[in-house]
């Protein structure tokens, strides 16, 4: 209880500047009306606002929502006209008719479900990701949600870790534009908006670090580490408005996220003046006993809520605890009171007090319209990364004489949903078969052979698969992850192709008919024998409901695809975890040299690097020029560069800005993206990139912790992926 007491003391110093920061940016009604009704609760009643359950677990639910013994469900029934009765309860039925907010995991999409996170990252594209939440934000608010516990904005530099997934990739810049743009596309430009949900940054933080990829387990990093990479896409959501935050499972250097004073108050409240509330993650305060920080459950209750967890996500501590800790002297009552101020505020700020009921005529409307599943197939083909194409294999002519589909992935509807797939459901999957089936002339020939399954040792269908490949005139094989092998809990010890899928595809390669290689994962694979022996390989991810057709759009050439890897693609499973935005080492990799930083089983280097993909046509970059060769640390620069069309067919790249800091006081990372652009070039047409860089892109954290811009030269790269550009220099002078 000793840390308890030091961690109350600094959160009194926490509590005036949150105030302090409500006063100017809230407006004051709604702090008034919040404090008439703080006025008129129990404590029994506050402590009800920061309880959560989840629906389907709790024996009498109208109950405890008559008594104003809970704030929030999470999973509630998926129909509004439910939802609302549960609504009226809490409205018209309890004592002081406080509305329920009910959370629901819509990670990429409702019930049109998108790419997973991490594929829809590959289109490098803010806007499109910010219109994929607004759709699952419209569909998920007509059946009465109006939380949604995503953005996940965990940067992820480890392959094996099942949620890379849900985040968009390993690098804090994109992962931070990303993270503003599904906060926007959630919450719209008005949370009090029907069609808005509260968007939830989760998960608060460091949880994508854990060792040895390993859900759930320790996290050790500097802090310099978490300033630079973990925290920054946190800090972006926070500043697009997002008004939730989950606290994670994992401990970071040894604090637990959900009793972590120093991240959930300091960081969080003191500097970022975050104004909405922090749920923790699902029984993540009952967890703090497993860790070891709690000898009771009230113990880990009042260390939960005095770090700044608002809101117990169905561990019950608080509802079991609370009352007694504010009796008994541990817990201030205001520490209560802070957290049900934050929690009301959100309700306000939904306009839950105003208008808590959904109109149930909405999901019939608006829920799997067209325009929605048009968008989630513009979303697939935008999110799928050529990683090879030898002699121009694809585009494959629609009039192809046969085909063989072989895999099994290449029909199986449920794998396309990802993990995560809120209320998707398989029969409105199109899979790669019955996209290709659509796309292709009614005289092509199509062989379909599931060769074996996706895990397990049955090799007993793979001559049928040699069979079909060997007399067709393309194999197109669909090969790699079921939907439960990532996301939560999905950590994989070696990232190749799971089950008996290689020996299928070494067959298949071996028949010498061209093959198409087709990557359904929710991860980086290792894949160095298909990189190398394959003519042609795409990484499609898991689309969502349109992925047959969005991988028909571009096998067939309707869509030239341009994603780009927001991840390193490694050679082997133990290079993680790998990351292109590394430290210098003192001993840089090199082929001719032993004693240097490398493997002696493997070459050099990722496989595919980060923001690597290809085009069915060329792009030449040319004429790098930087407005100024010198600014000060304040100041700022304009990066230019031309980028061509020099193939046949029009295409979108994705440009990329790098940056290196060439001598700094700490070691600074080889390279950092800071910046990009998506272009769409027809045959022969030039463009113009422009970047900016400034204080916020060539700043470092120092010793101190400071986030300084130190004088030195600076070098710069604009180009297509992470390890190629044109390459300038600037210096930063101190004037
Ligand atoms: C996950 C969260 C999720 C929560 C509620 C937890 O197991 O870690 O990401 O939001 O469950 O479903």
């Amino acid at each position: 209880m000793k840390s308890l007491k030091m961690l109350l003391s600094l959160l009194l110093i926490g509590l005036c500047a949150d105030l302090a920061v409500a006063q100017t940016m809230e407006t004051r009604d709604m702090e008034h009306r919040i404090d008439l009704l703080l006025h008129q609760m129990t404590l029994e009643e506050k402590v009800g606002q920061l309880v959560q359950y989840n629906y389907g677990d709790v024996k009498n639910p109208e109950q405890l929502v008559r008594r104003g013994r809970i704030g929030s469900f999470l999973n509630p029934p998926a129909d509004a006209g439910e939802v609302n009765d549960l609504q009226k309860i809490a409205v018209e039925g309890s004592r002081l008719g406080i509305p329920l907010i009910l959370g629901f995991d819509v990670i990429h999409g409702y019930k049109t479900i998108f790419p997973i996170p991490l594929a829809e990252a590959a289109a490098w594209d803010p806007e499109l990701s910010e219109q994929a939440a607004r759709i699952a934000a419209t569909e998920a608010t007509a059946e009465g949600i109006r939380w949604t516990f995503a953005p996940m904005v965990d940067i992820a530099r480890d392959a094996r870790w099942g949620r890379i997934a849900e985040g968009a990739g390993e690098d804090p810049f994109l992962g931070s534009a990303l993270a503003q743009a599904r906060v926007r596309g959630f919450q719209g430009e008005d949370l009090s908006d029907p069609q808005s949900v509260a968007a939830c940054l989760k998960h608060y933080v460091a949880y994508g670090a854990a060792e040895e990829g390993r859900d759930y387990n320790s996290v050790d990093i500097s802090t310099r580490t978490l300033r630079e990479v973990y925290l920054p896409p946190f800090h972006a959501g926070v500043e697009a408005g997002a008004v939730t935050l989950m606290s994670a499972f994992n401990d970071l250097n040894g604090t637990p996220a959900s009793a972590n004073w120093f991240t959930l108050t300091k960081v969080l409240r003191q500097e970022w003046g975050f104004q909405g509330f922090v749920v923790s993650d699902w029984n993540s305060v009952g967890e703090l006993l497993n860790h070891g920080v709690a000898g009771t459950p009230a113990e880990a209750g009042a260390k939960a809520i005095t770090a700044g967890v608002d809101m117990d996500m169905v561990s019950g501590i608080y509802a079991d605890h609370l009352v007694e800790l504010v009796r008994n002297g541990t817990i201030p009552v205001s520490v209560v009171v802070r957290a049900v101020r934050r929690v009301l505020r959100v309700k306000y700020a939904l306009n839950l007090f105003d208008n808590p009921y959904t109109d149930t005529r909405r999901a019939g409307r608006e829920i799997l319209n067209p325009e929605h599943v048009n968008f989630a197939r513009k979303a697939g083909t935008e999110s799928i990364v050529l990683l090879k194409n030898e002699r121009h294999l694809l585009p494959l002519d629609k009039s192809v004489g046969s085909l063989a589909v072989i895999g099994p992935l290449a029909d199986s509807p449920y794998d396309m949903l990802g993990s995560w797939h809120a209320r998707g459901n398989p029969k409105d999957a199109v899979t790669v078969l019955s996209g290709i089936q659509h796309t292709v002339s009614p005289d092509t020939k199509i062989r379909y052979a599931r060769g074996c399954p996706i895990t397990g040792d049955s090799t007993a269908g793979i001559a049928e698969a040699v069979d079909a490949a060997a007399v067709s005139d393309v194999a197109l094989l669909v090969v790699g992850e079921g939907a439960d092998m990532s996301g939560e809990a999905g950590s994989r010890a070696h990232i190749d192709l799971p089950g008996v899928q290689e020996q299928l595809v070494r067959a298949v390669v071996n028949t010498g008919t061209p093959v198409v290689l087709m990557l359904v994962n929710g991860r980086p694979l290792a894949l160095p024998w298909e990189a190398e022996h394959v003519p042609a390989i795409l990484e499609t991810w898991q689309l969502g409901i349109q992925h047959g057709n969005a991988v028909a759009d571009v096998v067939f050439g309707d869509h030239n695809p341009s994603g780009k890897l927001p991840v390193t693609f490694p050679r082997a499973t133990g290079q993680e975890p790998l990351y292109y935005n590394h430290e210098r080492t003192g001993r840089p990799p090199q082929a001719e040299n032993k004693f240097s930083s490398k493997f002696i089983d493997i070459p050099i280097g990722p496989q595919y690097p980060f923001g690597y993909g290809l085009s069915y046509t060329t792009f030449k970059y040319s004429n790098l020029q930087l407005d100024q060769s010198s600014i000060g640390p304040g100041g700022t620069l304009t990066v230019q560069a031309d980028v061509t069309n020099t193939g046949d067919r029009p295409g979108e790249e994705i440009a990329q800005l790098y940056i290196q800091d060439v001598v700094a006081s700490l070691s600074p990372p080889v390279k950092e993206l800071q910046g990009f652009s998506k272009i769409s070039l027809k045959p022969g047409e030039t463009r113009t990139v422009t970047f900016t860089l400034g204080p916020k892109n060539l700043g470092m954290y120092n010793q101190e912790m400071k986030d300084v811009v130190e004088p030195g030269e600076f070098k710069v790269w604009v180009g297509p992926n992470s390890t190629a550009g044109l390459e300038g220099a600037f210096q930063v002078v101190r004037r």
